[in-house]
């Protein structure tokens, strides 16, 4: 067995996808709507998707783990909101005038993350752009920093250093800031400083010189983009430190950790963020973001002041998805029994990994967690993920598929997230079939592959 026998069974297993593939091809570039779908030899087409399953158009069954990039902790169509939504779809879906139930959202959601003020929106990517005209505007100063291999979403001001070549990076203490794509205005590498991810002293060099420029500070507090990192103990606070004494806006993008477990970062690590940008999870389903924090600076949005606006913002079916998922679905209890399943799947994999002595490393948080393929100790920042074997993770990922569990989200710089309908016999048959797949990767050595720009 090996990963190209593999490869030739998915193409066999899938027909229907690759014909839809190429016809989609046609109309839509890459033949997907998000470059991020797209893989080798070709994504799979849905048909249907429902609890922790999704069926393919060629009939085969899949038990899910990418759950739609985490936007899908409630898993696939909970039935108390397929029941809940019905009634907004005849009672009006949109109604540009805002709603008793939005506030009703806005204190839940208020009260569960910690924010005095909130603004809703549908996708990520806006709260986080929303971010960044906030933290400009509260301080009248420009430059932004990130971290390297942190991804905020598909907007212009953060599409920088998210997945650069390593030839590009310079030093790893001194990133060089990347444009994320072609397209981008100049002016926001100009404007975009980049430190390294739990690594303070890269960004006090950066505190130093840029100081009295720098905005804000933005990152994901466990870097949900490069697998799953954690923040090292007292990273998050030296941020916090540091941006007090530069009276630079912190920023967390929490829009994959909202979902991870109940109350989000501040929660977890006890440090308190002037603004957080929430998404995915939040709407079980149904397109959900919100920015929010402290009063003074939200409070900044209005007319005549900070531009926020969007026709969808705030619509009684996103705002009744919100309800639903954060009052009934994605309860503290829920989400400490999906932990629970992630502890288990991270422990079987720790166990066959050690059985076949594969190199890989296994981390997890909550409800996710990631395998990379690597000798190395631990992965801390993007360098290190960059050591990692994509090639093999891709080879696991395609044989995965053929035993019918979609592992993680596309991509090595993923996690699998386990949503509240997923039941211990579904962890069981994802461990099942990696022992299948554990002598293959263990038999196979591929060069290291790496990504290129998103
Ligand atoms: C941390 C983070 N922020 C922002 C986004 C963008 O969210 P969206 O795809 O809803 O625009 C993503 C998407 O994966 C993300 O992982």
């Amino acid at each position: 067995m090996s990963f190209s026998t593999e490869y030739e069974k998915f193409m066999k297993r899938a027909p229907g996808s690759c014909k839809l593939f190429e016809e989609n091809k046609r109309l839509a570039p890459f033949g997907v709507h998000s470059n991020y779908r797209v893989h080798d030899p070709f994504p799979i087409f849905v048909r249907k998707a429902k609890g922790s399953r999704i069926w393919d158009v060629d009939g085969n069954e899949y038990i899910d783990f990418n759950m739609a990039f985490g936007a899908l902790v409630a898993g696939h169509s909970h039935p108390i909101l397929v029941e809940e939504l019905k009634k907004n779809l005849e009672e009006g879906t949109i109604f540009g005038h805002e709603s008793s139930e939005s506030i009703m959202l806005a204190k839940i959601i208020c009260g569960r993350f910690k924010l005095d003020m909130v603004r809703f929106n549908s996708t990520g990517m806006e709260v986080t752009m929303y971010a960044v005209r906030l933290a400009r505007a509260y301080t009248g100063r420009s430059k932004i920093m990130k971290f390297e291999g942190c991804y905020h979403g598909s907007n212009d001001n953060l599409l920088v250093s998210v997945k650069p070549h390593l030839s590009k990076t310079g030093h790893i203490k001194h990133p060089i800031p990347v444009p994320a794509s072609p397209g981008l205005s100049p002016e926001v590498s100009k404007y975009t400083v980049v430190a390294q991810f739990n690594d303070v002293e890269s960004v006090d060099r950066l505190f130093e010189k840029y100081g009295d420029e720098i905005a804000g500070v933005i990152l994901e507090p466990v870097a949900m983009n490069m697998g799953v990192i954690e923040p090292d103990p007292e990273f998050l606070k030296t941020l916090r430190k540091l941006c007090d004494e530069y009276n630079s806006v912190l920023i967390f993008d929490e829009v994959k950790t909202c979902g991870k477990w109940f109350g989000g970062a501040e929660e977890r690590y006890g440090v308190k963020p002037d603004l957080k940008a929430l998404g995915k999870a939040i709407g079980g389903g149904i397109p959900l973001s919100a920015i929010g924090g402290r009063k003074e600076i939200m409070e900044l949005f209005g007319p005549g002041k900070v531009s926020h606006a969007g026709t969808f913002n705030a619509n009684p079916l996103s705002v009744k998805a919100g309800i639903i998922t954060l009052e009934k679905i994605l309860t503290r209890d829920a989400m400490e029994k999906a932990a629970k399943l992630g502890e288990q799947l991270a422990k079987g994999y720790r166990d066959i990994i050690e059985d076949y002595k594969i190199k890989a490393l296994v981390s997890t948080i909550g409800i996710s967690g990631a395998v990379l393929f690597t000798d190395q100790e631990h992965v801390r920042n993007y360098r290190e993920l960059l050591k990692c074997d994509f090639g093999k993770w891709f080879g696991y990922f395609i044989s995965m598929l053929n035993r019918g569990i979609i592992p993680a989200a596309t991509g090595p710089d993923e996690q699998w997230t386990i949503s509240v309908q997923h039941t211990p016999e579904d962890i069981e048959k994802h461990l099942e079939a990696f022992k299948e797949v554990a002598p293959i990767v263990k038999g196979v050595e591929q060069p290291l592959e790496m990504v290129e720009a998103v």
